[in-house]
Order: C-alpha cells, then sequence, then structure tokens
C-alpha cells in the first residue's frame, strides 16, 4: 500500500520520479505528490488527490524548477481523507524537509501531541507529517538528515517505509524502513528507491533488498546502509530477471487482460528446471531438508483473499497426495487465536507480493512457536521469503493489476508441486499417481492457453449480465474454492454482488436466494469423479427448477451436464485436482469482461490496494 520512488543522479528526476509513480500505481490512487531539490537548493513540492494523472495535469500547468534529485508518492489513505491536503509530501514548518511514508505510524498521536506543544503547527491529519516535524527538530542538534532519521526511527512504532530530503543536503535521499517494503535501484553515477523494483526496471535490474530496521543514505556516488543505530548493515545484491516490457500493457488495454494472457507462460514458468529428467520433482531451493519435511506431522496454510483461495485447493492436494493433515487458515485470524503448532508442523505461507502484512505477521507467531514456514512468493526482494525458513519462488513475473489473476495460477502450481513433492520424500501410497500427476503438471500450460483460446462466448455472456444485480457461484471438493475465487473477482473488478458456495450447503440455507433469472455459475467436477459429479448435476437441477439461469463450467464432452446447462462454458478434461488451472480462467475473464462493460477500471478497483502492508 503506497508507492514511493526516490531518485538522485544526473537525469531530470521529475521525468525518473512521475514515470516510477505510474508503474507503482497499482499500490494505491487515492492522491499522488512529489518533491523535487532544485538546482539552486529551493525545495518544491506538488501533490493532488486522486489518480496519478491528476498530479501531471498540475505539473503540466506550473512545473516545477529542474532538479536532479526528487522523490514521489502514491497514497492508499489510512490517517487522514484522501484530499490534497493529506497527500504526501509532507513538510516541516520551514518547509526545507520533505517526508513520505508507506505504512502506519502507531505512536503518531503521541508524538503529534509533543510537537504541538513545542510549538509546530502541523497542517495535515495524517501520522506522516510527525516525522517531518521530528526530523526538523533533530536536525537542530546538529548532524545529518540519516543522523536525524536514524533518532527518528528509534521513536516510532508500527510499520513505515519512509523517504526523507532536505534541502540543507541536495545530494541526498534518505530511507528507512520497518515491516514495509523499500528496495534500492543501483545505478552507474545514480541510484534509486523504491517499493518495488518495477519504478526503476526502465534504468537499472540490479537491485539491493534493504533488511529490517535499516536506513540507507542515497548519492549519485554510492549508496550506504546502517541499521538505526548508525552500525554499517549488509545488504542483499540481487539481479532481476525480468525487463521492463514485462511492467508494460503491451498493446492490451488492461494490464489485467495481459496477465490473464500470460497464464500459460506463467505456469510454465513456475515448473521450469523443477521436474527432472526422470521425472521427480527437484525443490531443492526450498531450503527445508526432506529429512525435515519426513518429520512433518501437520501443513498449516495462511494467507489472505487469492492467495487464501489458492491455499484452500492445497489442502485437497496435500492431505490427498502426501497424507498429511492440513488447515486452511486466513493469516489475519491465525494469530489471534491459540493455533497448535509444533516443530513438526509445517506453515505455509502464500502470498503474491511477499509484503501482506497480516500474512508476516502469522509466519512470525508461527516461528515464535517453533513451526518451519515455507513462504510461496512472487517477488524476489520481498519480506516474506527473508522470514520464512524456506521459499519457493512462484514466476508469474510482475503482476501489476490489482487483483489477481495470474499469480493466482502460478500459487496453484507451487502448492501442487509441495504436495506432490512432499508425497515424493515421505513415499506415501499414492507413489504411481504421484508419478503420473507430476507428468501431467507438465501439460497444465497447454490446457490454459486451449481454455484462453475459446473465450469468446465467455466474453458475450458477461455483457449480457452487466445489468445483473447479483452472480452466484457453486461449487463441491476443489471447485468450491474456485466458487469463492469467482465471486470474488466478480466484487473486485464489477462491484457487484456475488456469493460463492459449497454446492451441498446450498440446501442449508443459500437456496432461499434463487429467484427466476438469477445467474448462477456451476463449476462441475470431472466425469471421473462420479460421486461429486452426479451430486453437483442434481444440485444444478434443484437451482433451475427455481428458476436460475444456469451456466455450467464442465470438462469437454460432459453430456450429462448439457440438459441443465442455460450456457455450457467447456474447459479441458484434466484430474480433478487439478481442475482449478482450467475453471478458474473462465470466471477471470468473465469478470474482467463484465466490469468492462460496466466502465470500471479493471486494473485499479476502487477502494483497493495491491499489496496490504497494514494490519
Ligand atoms: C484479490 C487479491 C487479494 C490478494 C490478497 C493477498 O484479487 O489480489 O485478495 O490475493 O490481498 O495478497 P498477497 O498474495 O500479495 O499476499
Amino acid at each position: 500500500m503506497c508507492g514511493i520512488v526516490g531518485y538522485v543522479g544526473s537525469r531530470p528526476a521529475l521525468d525518473v520520479v512521475v514515470e516510477g509513480l505510474a508503474r507503482l500505481e497499482y499500490r494505491g490512487y487515492d492522491s499522488a505528490g512529489v518533491a523535487l531539490l532544485a538546482e539552486d537548493g529551493t525545495l518544491a513540492t506538488a501533490k493532488r488527490a486522486g489518480k496519478l494523472v491528476n498530479l501531471r495535469e498540475a505539473l503540466a500547468e506550473e512545473p516545477p524548477p529542474a532538479g536532479t534529485l526528487g522523490m514521489g508518492h502514491t497514497r492508499w489513505a489510512t490517517h487522514g481523507a484522501p484530499n490534497d491536503r493529506n497527500a504526501h509530501p509532507h513538510t516541516d514548518c520551514g518547509g526545507t524537509i520533505a517526508v513520505i511514508h508507506n505504512g502506519i505510524i502507531e505512536n503518531f498521536a503521541a508524538l503529534r501531541a509533543e510537537l504541538e506543544e513545542g510549538g509546530h503547527k502541523l497542517a495535515s491529519d495524517t501520522d506522516t507529517e510527525t516525522v517531518a516535524h521530528l526530523l526538523e527538530d533533530e536536525l537542530k542538534s546538529g548532524g545529518t538528515l540519516a543522523d536525524a532519521m536514524r533518532a527518528v526511527c528509534r521513536r516510532l512504532e508500527g510499520a513505515f517505509t519512509l523517504v526523507a530530503v532536505h534541502a540543507g543536503d541536495p545530494d541526498l535521499v534518505v530511507g528507512a524502513r520497518r515491516n514495509s517494503p523499500l528496495v534500492v535501484g543501483v545505478g552507474d553515477g545514480e541510484n534509486f528507491l523504491a517499493s518495488d523494483v518495477a519504478a526503476f526496471i526502465e534504468h537499472t535490474r540490479d537491485a539491493l533488498e534493504l533488511g529490517q530496521d535499516q536506513v540507507v543514505e542515497l548519492r549519485p556516488s554510492g549508496v550506504t546502509v546502517t541499521d538505526f543505530d548508525g552500525a554499517p548493515a549488509t545488504v542483499r545484491e540481487y539481479h532481476v530477471d525480468w525487463d521492463v516490457s514485462a511492467a508494460e500493457k503491451g498493446g492490451y488495454d488492461y494490464f489485467m487482460l495481459k496477465e490473464i494472457a500470460e497464464q500459460p507462460r506463467a505456469v510454465a514458468d513456475t515448473l521450469l528446471g523443477r521436474i527432472g529428467a526422470d521425472g521427480r520433482l527437484s525443490l531443492d531451493e526450498m531450503r527445508i531438508s526432506d529429512q525435515a519435511l519426513r518429520e512433518v506431522d501437520k501443513v498449516v496454510i495462511v494467507a489472505c483473499g487469492t492467495a487464501n483461495h489458492a491455499g484452500l485447493i492445497a489442502k485437497y492436494a496435500i492431505e490427498h497426495w502426501a497424507g498429511l493433515p492440513c488447515e486452511v487458515e486466513l493469516a489475519h485470524e491465525f494469530r489471534y487465536r491459540d493455533p497448535i503448532l509444533s516443530r513438526n508442523t509445517l506453515v505455509i505461507a502464500i502470498s503474491q507480493s511477499g509484503e501482506t502484512m497480516d500474512t508476516l505477521m502469522a509466519v512470525r507467531h508461527a516461528r515464535e512457536q517453533h513451526a518451519k514456514v515455507l513462504g510461496v512468493c512472487n517477488v524476489n526482494g520481498s519480506t516474506l521469503p527473508r522470514e520464512c525458513d524456506g521459499v519457493l519462488y512462484t514466476h508469474a513475473g510482475p503482476e501489476i493489476a490489482v487483483a489477481s489473476t495470474k499469480a493466482f495460477l502460478t500459487q496453484l502450481v507451487a502448492v501442487y508441486l509441495i504436495a506432490l513433492y512432499l508425497a515424493q520424500v515421505r513415499g506415501t501410497k499414492w507413489g504411481d499417481e504421484v508419478f503420473a500427476m507430476i507428468q501431467l503438471l507438465a501439460q497444465m500450460p497447454d490446457k490454459v492457453e486451449k481454455v484462453l483460446e475459446t473465450m469468446g462466448p465467455v466474453r458475450d455472456l458477461a455483457r449480457s449480465l452487466a445489468d445483473a444485480p447479483s452472480v452466484l457461484f457453486l461449487g463441491r471438493h476443489v471447485g468450491f474454492p474456485v466458487a469463492l475465487e469467482g465471486a470474488l473477482k466478480l466484487k473486485e473488478l464489477a462491484y457487484m454482488h456475488a456469493e460463492g458456495f459449497a454446492a451441498g450447503e446450498l440446501k442449508h440455507g443459500p437456496i432461499a436466494l434463487i429467484e427466476e433469472g438469477l445467474p448462477v455459475i456451476v463449476v462441475v467436477p470431472p466425469r471421473a469423479r462420479a460421486v461429486l459429479h452426479d451430486k453437483i448435476v442434481s444440485n444444478i437441477q434443484e437451482i433451475r427448477a427455481r428458476g436460475a439461469r444456469t451456466i455450467v463450467i464442465a470438462e469437454e464432452g460432459d453430456d450429462a451436464v448439457r440438459p441443465y446447462a442455460d450456457t455450457l462454458i467447456e474447459v479441458p478434461a484434466v484430474p480433478t485436482l487439478l481442475q482449478p488451472l482450467v475453471t478458474t480462467v473462465p470466471l477471470q475473464v468473465f469478470a474482467c469482461e463484465l466490469a468492462t462493460a460496466k466502465g470500471h477500471d479493471v486494473d485499479q478497483p476502487r477502494n483497493l490496494a495491491k499489496s496490504v502492508t497494514v494490519e
């Protein structure tokens, strides 16, 4: 939440910062602002409520003085309404220090009261502004902006990434992080700071991963990192393995359309190098030994939103193939009860961004209870992999649209790999099935591609339902989490009422919702699972008899469902456990098309931000 960019070098800083913000707008779009140090040493700021386009217009009307050092911010509001006044940057009383911030400073009320008592006049309702005034006080007692930042950070509670500039040191950008993301881009005679490498990928692919409680000083000539006490800190260097084209729309109207289309490649990339020539899985990179995996007696999955839906599907796979009990928990609920964990519990934390605070806090809680924690993450350099005992990366590439699509499919691949690997190292009774399943997994990119080739009728259907007041989604077994995911996509993209139900639950209450013409999307399991399949065919008949408009997603050639489907969407036949990889795709396309028909911006749905870095 909130996007941050900082730059120092020899290029016009305004261009670098605004282009960086454009790539980070998915992190929040309540307001945007920049601060620039002009060549004559003056600090200029500009900020506007609303999307970046408003700031761009303001900057075009009144261009700030030229300079080669600057920073910018896109906001997802926490403290204070999303208006011009609360937009970042915030400045001190003298207007010589500017600060931008991502996170929540939990003790800001006490700090603000202390500042006001000391005569400071604060102009906004934000927690961030207190930092500008605290820095002002610190600088009065001597030292550099970096010294002042370290002293201020020692007083702050909560989660924060802070970046500050000071007119008194026109060569320096200072950043600090605790529990919120901040990465450094290392250039030649120029350096960058950002919440996400996407902001500077056009200029450099060499990055530094800042650790917890660290302060970074950025000058054109180099980068220095210390802890909050000023002791030199070591940071991990890494090279970003995707380029600027991956962070651009590539001819699509929306990132989401591009990301849906990229799914066959994302699935293939996530499998790459993990299936050996002998047909066995090789996941040594996970950093958790086979012996440790053999000792596991329970799996607990923690995640939020779409990632949690991947976890719900993982439960079926882990229990079936690995023969291990598996619980799935919303990460934000996990640490507020008393989960029973031990050294032999494997906690799997799934997060695209690797920065979801709820998931990070669950990870910390699990490690405190001595469980082994394995992260499933898409973003190299993010916090989650650092905090886990091991990590399995998904290779979806950058996901820019706020609502998750390709990351979900790659999370499914990752959890299938983990389930099958657990089965492989533990030698469960399903040896042959596990071996066969690994081969089938390798065919999934082609199956997903096939689904994408047949999406025309799904788009027509979506447009025809743009005015429907509500859509229900039903599934059984792994089709149930798919139904939940279909409903979530529709809610967040189309702002429509949508609910996902386990089809078996229908008769226990939700069937009362069925009325004439209500669209109900039903995910049908493969015919090979006859018991499941036949039950859901009965469910379809029950809702149709009560007037529902049935939209049925079933495998090719499933003639048993045809008579009861007002609309039939066919997907390639695959084994039950792998079916979410093909049944989710039509639901993504459906939600995206329906939202577009309603005139919504599917990349930036209202009220949302991609990376939820506050609890
Ligand atoms: C929905 C969506 C969210 C995220 C959730 C977790 O489309 O994108 O529900 O899945 O906020 O985010 P990560 O995976 O980054 O932890």
